[in-house]
């Protein structure tokens, strides 16, 4: 008599096991049952104060807190409320790189935009738009630290795909900061979110049929896989721009490196803030070895390897 209901958007109460804190908009595991799917927090709206009960405003979960947060998934879910049944609205969270779990849960409802929101259905699809290009559409992802060379590189490797005739478009951090992202800072929690936009924007201009080349720091390998998991198996090129920490740092072209040494800048990447290199990316290009030119053409020789561009 009380069927389950199905939906992929909730809100819920968290509490927060993990060291690591929880970042909106990263992707975790989420297990319900006997179903794992993937799931990001969307919204904390509040954490509880655990001793007075008090309402905080909350950006993100440490340790031991406890918050109400939207919660998306990323395919429907039947469940019941943990008020009606408790193992059918319980859940944990698990961390899709250690396998740990960090986080459990307690599902409250459904978010009405769950059920009234539907995806259209659109004649002109990415074959046909890529059809149209003579070549295949592929994310370019360049990743590396600050001064690492990611814009230098990624700026010539567009001017050769123009050139053989390639639409293109680059989305380079410091100017997409200006635009999209200006609300946004350097925090690990920023930074995801940083990075979760790219990435959306970046599956958008695919399925526009366009070769997409992005240069960001995109220090975090939950987040890249992320943008690898939004698109289809051989369109997500990692390249690593592989320059060590000593040797970006001697370059520091934009005197940021000096100011954080000084202090005057904080969670700078490489000094006080994690680089998590590629395990396994598609690319390295070590620029100690290489010049821009031969690296931006390694990029090239590898788009034509795999059949992406022509010639
Ligand atoms: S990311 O970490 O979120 O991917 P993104 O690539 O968008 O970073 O922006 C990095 C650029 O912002 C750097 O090249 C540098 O010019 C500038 N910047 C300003 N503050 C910082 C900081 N604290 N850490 C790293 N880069 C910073």
């Amino acid at each position: 008599d009380a069927p389950a209901e199905v939906a992929d958007q909730f809100e819920c109460t968290l509490v927060w096991m993990a060291d690591e804190p929880m970042l909106p908009g990263r992707p975790y595991w989420l297990k319900l049952g006997a179903r794992t799917v993937g799931a990001t927090v969307t919204e904390p709206k509040y954490k509880v104060n655990v001793n007075t009960l008090e309402h905080l405003a909350a950006k993100q979960l440490t340790l031991n807190e406890i918050g109400v947060c939207n919660i998306a998934l990323d395919r429907p879910l039947p469940f019941d409320p943990y008020t009606v049944n408790r193992d059918m609205g319980g859940f944990i969270l698990i961390d899709r790189l250690t396998n740990a779990t960090v986080g459990a849960g307690m599902l409250h409802f459904a978010l009405r935009r769950a059920h009234n929101i539907h995806r259209q259905a659109l004649d002109i699809d990415k074959a046909a738009r890529a059809a149209l290009m003579g070549h295949k559409p592929a994310v370019l992802w360049f990743t590396g630290l600050s001064g690492a060379g990611k814009s230098t590189i990624a700026n010539l490797v567009e001017k050769k795909l123009h050139a053989a005739g390639c639409h293109s478009y680059l989305l380079d951090g410091d100017n997409v900061r200006h635009g999209l992202n200006k609300d946004l800072g350097f925090t690990d929690a920023d930074r995801v979110e940083n990075i979760r936009r790219v990435a959306e924007v970046a599956k958008l201009m695919v399925d526009a049929g366009l070769i997409v080349l992005t240069a960001f720091i995109s220090p975090f390998r939950a987040e890249r896989a992320l943008a690898r998991g939004l698109l289809e198996d051989g369109e997500f090129i990692e390249i690593h721009v592989d320059t060590p920490l000593e040797v970006a740092e001697s370059r520091d072209v934009k005197g940021l490196y000096k100011k954080a040494r000084r202090g005057e800048l904080k969670n700078f990447t490489g000094i006080d803030s994690p680089y998590e290199p590629p395990v396994a990316p598609e690319l390295r290009l070590d620029t100690r070895a290489l010049s821009a030119e031969q690296a931006a053409e390694a990029v090239l020789a590898l788009l034509r390897e795999r059949g992406l561009i022509g010639g």
